[in-house]
């Protein structure tokens, strides 16, 4: 997925800022609040249900042999390029070649395996508590095409360079794919057997929003009556630099995602002759329409989703006077929505965003053109519906001449739970603790989209996050050139998965600590 996630660059500005504010009468309280206010505390971790768990080491031999599987994974191009041009030959080989790279997991008793829809994957690993309600996690196997120009090693050679493993789907997303089933792999060979039902579910045609691969495992789920009590999907990562201002990288775990809707705008009127031209024109008109909804953004809603929870947890780990300003939001909410909407990447937390992608008109440099059409992408934000967001639209063009027409819609994805009841996010949360010991770990939305949504009716907690470090030199390898993965981070990836499928084997949280304060 495009990943354009918490880019909190502008905040770090605050600093010069913060004096200014002292006036402010809720100084003393607030300050009081700065120091005491902590959220998202620790379950404490000697009240968690005791388990043996085989350590995540792995021999020479083991690293030597994951890192050429996961190369292999690699060189294989499982290009989507459109709904209907994908690289059917490389998916056919990607399916041998998962039954080649991982034989212990194919020949288990404890797997059972199914192809779905001709390409994609889907693994349930039964465990012996059937009383246990099963999780799962998903990834995708195809990835967005790669032109080899500009790149520093070929984008499907899966090269090596300075530690590096250069190649397309290194970071979205056949790092969590190949990582997920190699922790499994070598969990089997050691003889694990797990506690709690978990299904694997990897998808064909996830950029090309998924309209066979992973939609078609959520039916099948469906139709069999499994309801999962959480889903660990792609999304967000190790956050490292991103978020300026905080001390030390943050692993966030998206919670939501926010909603989509394309809009296709036309004017239409007779043609002429432009030697006797009307006063306005199609494409005058439709221009005036582009440029209002331009100038006129959607309103913020900072604070009414789920980005106000990933402030609040954050706003200790900042130095000052970032964290006054982040402890208080009761109070700094609209200072801090000025700053945040300065920066693209700031501003799609706040609101619902406006893109005008395609404008078409005209056929001949005489002719009045007949039709002008214009198309609008929004992604919006949770506390908005796209019947609002319509309403809107058409409140701000305020011209009956442009019709407006929905191409797609699809709501804000629901908000999935991260207090201390939140089995899921405990969990993921704990495991990227152990992997990642320096990190601080908060919810968080995407502003992207991934197979998450067609699972929305099997299950009510779906979480995003793949154990990846991201530096902000990162996000443009997005879907961009000299994608890439260090070895050292993808054997955490490995191990990541390891750790996480024997956490899920408690059969129930520690039950929060008596007066703490958890969200
Ligand atoms: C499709 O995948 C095959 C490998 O299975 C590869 O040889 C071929 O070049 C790919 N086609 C394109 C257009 O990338
Ligand atoms: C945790 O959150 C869920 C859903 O957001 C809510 O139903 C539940 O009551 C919360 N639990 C606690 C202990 O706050
Ligand atoms: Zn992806």
């Amino acid at each position: 997925m495009v990943s354009r996630c918490i880019v909190c660059a502008r905040v770090v500005k605050l600093a010069g800022w913060g004096l200014l504010l002292g006036t402010v009468l809720a100084l003393v309280v607030a300050a009081v609040r700065t120091f005491t206010f902590a959220v998202g505390e620790d379950l404490r971790l000697s009240a968690w249900e005791k388990r043996d768990v085989l350590p995540g080491t792995f021999s020479p031999q083991e690293k030597a042999e994951f890192l050429r599987s996961f190369k292999e994974a690699i060189r294989i191009p499982t290009v989507s390029t459109s709904e209907t041009d994908l690289n059917i030959s490389a998916l056919e080989e990607f399916n041998d070649f998962l039954q080649k790279a991982f034989p212990v997991v194919f020949s288990s008793s404890l797997v059972q395996h199914e192809i779905v829809s001709d390409y994609s994957h889907l693994f349930k690993v039964s465990g012996s508590d059937p009383t246990l309600q099963p999780y799962m996690i998903i990834s995708h196997i195809d990835v967005v095409p790669a032109p080899s120009d500009g790149w520093d090693a070929p984008p499907f050679s899966a090269q090596e360079i300075s530690g590096f493993i250069y190649g397309r789907g290194t970071l979205d997303n056949k790092q969590s794919l190949m990582g997920s089933l190699q922790a499994l792999e070598y969990l089997l060979k050691r003889g694990y057997k797990p506690h709690r039902t978990f299904y694997l579910g990897f998808g064909h045609d996830e950029e090309v929003t998924g309209p066979n691969g992973a939609k078609n495992i959520a039916a099948l789920l469906k139709s069999r009556g499994v309801k999962l009590s959480f889903i660990l999907d792609e999304g967000m990562a190790v956050l490292d630099g991103i978020i300026k201002g905080i001390q030390g990288p943050a692993a966030i775990i998206g919670v939501s995602e926010k909603g989509i809707m394309t809009i296709k705008l036309t004017v239409t009127m007779k043609p002429g002759h432009s030697s006797t031209p009307p006063r306005e024109t199609t494409i005058g008109i439709l221009s005036i329409a582009v440029s209002r909804l331009e100038r006129n953004p959607l309103p913020s809603k900072f604070g009414l989703g789920p980005e106000r929870a990933m402030f609040e947890h954050l706003a200790s780990h900042f130095d000052f006077p970032v964290n006054f300003v982040m402890s208080n939001l009761w109070l700094f909410s609209p200072f801090l929505t000025w700053i945040l909407e300065k920066e693209p990447s700031t501003n799609a937390l706040i609101r619902t965003t406006t893109a005008v992608t395609m404008f078409n008109a005209g056929i001949k440099n005489n002719i009045i053109s007949p039709y002008a059409e214009a198309v609008v992408n929004f992604r919006i934000h949770n506390a908005q519906t796209t019947d609002e967001v319509l309403q809107i639209v058409s409140d701000t063009i305020a011209d009956d001449r442009v019709k407006v027409e929905v191409i797609s819609a699809g709501e804000p994805l629901p908000i999935s739970s991260y207090n201390a009841t939140s089995f899921g996010y405990q969990i993921i949360k704990k495991t990227a603790q152990e992997i990642f010991p320096q990190v601080v770990v908060a919810p968080g939305v995407c502003v992207g989209s991934s197979d998450s949504k067609h699972f929305v009716e099997v299950c009510d907690e779906i979480f995003r996050f793949v154990p990846t470090w991201f530096k902000i030199e990162d996000l443009s390898r997005f879907h961009g050139l000299n994608e890439r993965i260090s070895v050292k981070n993808y054997e955490e990836a490995v191990k990541f998965y390891f750790q996480l499928f024997q956490n899920c084997d408690i059969s129930k949280l520690p039950e929060p600590h008596a007066g703490g304060h958890e969200l």
